[in-house]
Formats: C-alpha cells, sequence, structure tokens
C-alpha cells in the first residue's frame, strides 16, 4: 500500500487488474462490509446504476440520517459526505475521491462569512446545503433547493435574513417570495454557465420544447424556464409532462436518469457560453469513478472527518431542515 501517495493524491490510487468485474466487486464488497451507496444526480451513469439509492441532495441527506449500514459510501462531493457524517457520526463515511469539492461551497469561506452573521446580528441565518461544516455551524437553518421556498415561507414576512451562499438562487427565492434577503454573493461555475443565446436558438428548433432550469442559473436563465426547480423536481416534472422535447439547463448527469424513466422522451443538455468545453458537467461530480469507489470500498478509505465541536453546531440546522422538510411531506 502507498498510502503516503494516497494522501497527497485524496483517493486510493491503486490499479485495478483489468480482469475484475467491477459492478459485481463492488456490490459483493457492500453485502459483505454493510456498505450503501448514495449517488447524485450529477454522478455518472454506470456509479448512478451500481448505487442503492440516487436523488438530490435533500434525499441523499434524508437517506444519510436514516440508513442502518455501518458504511455511507457518498458519490457526490465533499460536502455531502459533510453532511451525512454530521447526521451519522457514529458511521464510516467514505467519498471516492477527496478532491471532489464544489466552487459554490468554495464562494464561501467560512471565516468571512461568520463575520457577515456578525455584522447582522438580528437576521436569520439561512444557508444552502453547499456550504462547508464550518458554515452550517453558523447557520439558523439549511435549504436545499427543493426546500428552500417552503423553508423561507415558514418565517414571517418582515423577519430579517441572510441567505447564503448562491446569490442566483438566493434572488430567485426572493422573486418568488417577495421578500428582500440579504444575499451572500456566491455561485456555482457549472450553473453560472448557460448561455441564453443558445437556450433560444434551440427553443427555435424545437419550438414545443419546454424548457427546465436549475435555479442555481443565473437569472437570465431563469427567466426562459417553463419550470424552475432542483434536480428531483425537474426529473419529476419530465416524467409527468405530455411534451415530447425538454431542454435541461443543469448539470447533465441528470440526463441519464431522465430518459431512464422516459425512454421516448428527448432531453437536450443546455450548451454552456463556450461550446468547446463540457462546461455543464460538474469537473468535481465527475471526479469519481467506478474505480476509485471500487477501491474506496475495499480499503475503507478516503473517510470524511468533521470536528466534534463544528459537528455539534452544524447538526443543528441540517436537522432542522430534515424536521421543516418531513413536515411539509418533502
Ligand atoms: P440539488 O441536488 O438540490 O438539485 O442541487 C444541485 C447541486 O448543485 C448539487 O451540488
Ligand atoms: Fe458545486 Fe456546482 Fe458542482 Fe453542484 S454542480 S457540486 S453546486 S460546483
Amino acid at each position: 500500500m502507498k498510502k503516503e501517495e494516497w494522501l497527497i493524491k485524496g483517493y486510493v490510487t491503486e490499479s485495478i487488474d483489468k480482469s475484475v468485474d467491477l459492478k459485481t466487486e463492488i456490490r459483493k464488497l457492500c453485502k459483505e462490509k454493510n456498505a450503501v451507496i448514495l449517488a447524485h444526480y450529477y454522478q455518472k451513469g454506470e456509479i448512478q446504476d451500481i448505487a442503492d439509492c440516487v436523488g438530490d441532495s435533500l434525499a441523499l441527506a434524508q437517506w444519510a440520517a436514516k440508513t442502518q449500514a455501518d458504511i455511507i459510501v457518498l458519490c457526490g462531493v465533499h460536502f455531502m459526505g459533510e453532511t451525512a457524517k454530521i447526521l451519522s457520526p457514529d458511521k464510516k463515511v467514505i467519498v471516492p475521491d477527496l478532491n471532489a469539492g464544489c466552487s459554490l461551497a468554495d464562494s464561501c469561506p467560512a471565516d468571512k462569512f461568520a463575520e457577515f452573521v456578525k455584522e447582522h446580528p438580528d437576521h436569520t441565518v439561512i444557508s444552502y446545503v453547499n456550504t462547508t461544516a464550518a458554515v452550517k455551524a453558523v447557520t439558523d437553518v439549511v435549504v436545499t433547493s427543493t426546500n428552500a421556498k417552503q423553508i423561507v415561507d415558514s418565517f414571517p414576512k418582515d423577519e430579517k435574513i441572510i441567505f447564503g451562499p448562491d446569490r442566483n438562487l438566493g434572488n430567485y427565492i426572493n422573486s418568488i417570495t417577495n421578500r428582500n434577503m440579504l444575499l451572500w454573493d456566491g455561485a456555482c461555475h457549472v450553473h453560472e454557465q448557460f448561455s441564453v443565446e443558445k437556450i433560444v436558438e434551440l427553443k427555435k428548433e424545437y419550438p414545443d420544447a419546454e424548457i427546465l432550469v436549475h435555479p442555481e442559473c443565473k437569472g437570465a436563465i431563469v427567466k426562459l424556464a417553463d419550470l424552475v426547480g432542483s434536480t428531483a423536481a425537474i426529473l419529476k416534472h419530465a416524467v409527468k409532462s405530455e411534451k415530447k422535447n425538454f431542454i435541461v439547463a443543469t448539470e447533465s448527469g441528470i440526463l441519464h436518469e431522465m430518459r431512464k424513466q422516459c425512454p421516448n422522451k428527448n432531453f437536450i443538455p443546455a450548451p454552456p457560453e463556450d461550446s468547446t468545453c463540457a462546461c455543464n458537467e460538474c469537473n468535481f461530480m465527475r471526479l469519481n469513478t467506478m474505480e476509485k469507489l471500487y477501491n474506496s470500498l475495499k480499503y475503507e478509505w478516503p473517510v470524511i472527518e468533521v470536528d466534534e465541536a463544528i459537528s455539534k453546531e452544524a447538526v443543528k440546522p441540517i436537522k432542522k431542515m430534515l424536521d421543516i422538510s418531513a413536515k411539509l411531506g418533502l
């Protein structure tokens, strides 16, 4: 074992013999070790296919809170692993590649956010789940894109609120709840990339297409939408819609499940501004591979650790979110 190399790289670097059937071996390891694989819709299709559960950020947190497994392999990004670890501190939580970060979480450094909160002591702090544990520790309630509107609505209209870190989601929630929450100026580099012009062009080509947009996208893209919603809401809408064509403005990994559930419908990924790159794929999410997943299960590494004092504070706003969501039937 070259553990030093793993530590530097952030994942198990051991090469795997070509004869190993990864799908079979991964499932075998899960059974032997009582491990569960939770995958986000932005993971590579083959990882979604082998996972025990595939869902959006809210669903991942809900499953992590209630699983009976000894090991949770979170095929997603670091903050998702942290949330799982905070909710299930006695379990081993693995993210196959520790480099799977998040530009949105990075746009909100904990020390700067804590200062901002201190400057506004009369404000309730609502944070998107795409934040580090340290940001959650200075938060009153966490939200995801599935429950943000309902949770904001649960506060009186005159409540002073700080909303962070996503300015696009914050602006969208302000507009649909008629509020003026104070916003942190953060964003996701993937969702900010979509091009208005290219979506308008696609709409000319497919005039009957519905445009489905994630609220992390810029306001100009949200304005074009027939539906604005989380990945789970986008999927649900596509399943029940009578339309045949859909232009999808979120990370393109969601198209895998959309095509599985609706094989006769046509899903077109919204193009990014710069079409020379696959900017509608999250480079962090795509760091997880079948090989890294297999190795992480085999060696039970890399594990997510959260400082105990931070975890003790961060669990409160996460549990608050889960409680409100349960009451709302989300
Ligand atoms: P949801 O899972 O809430 O749709 O959020 C998408 C996202 O960007 C996760 O990083
Ligand atoms: Fe973060 Fe954006 Fe990637 Fe989601 S898609 S993990 S918000 S960088």
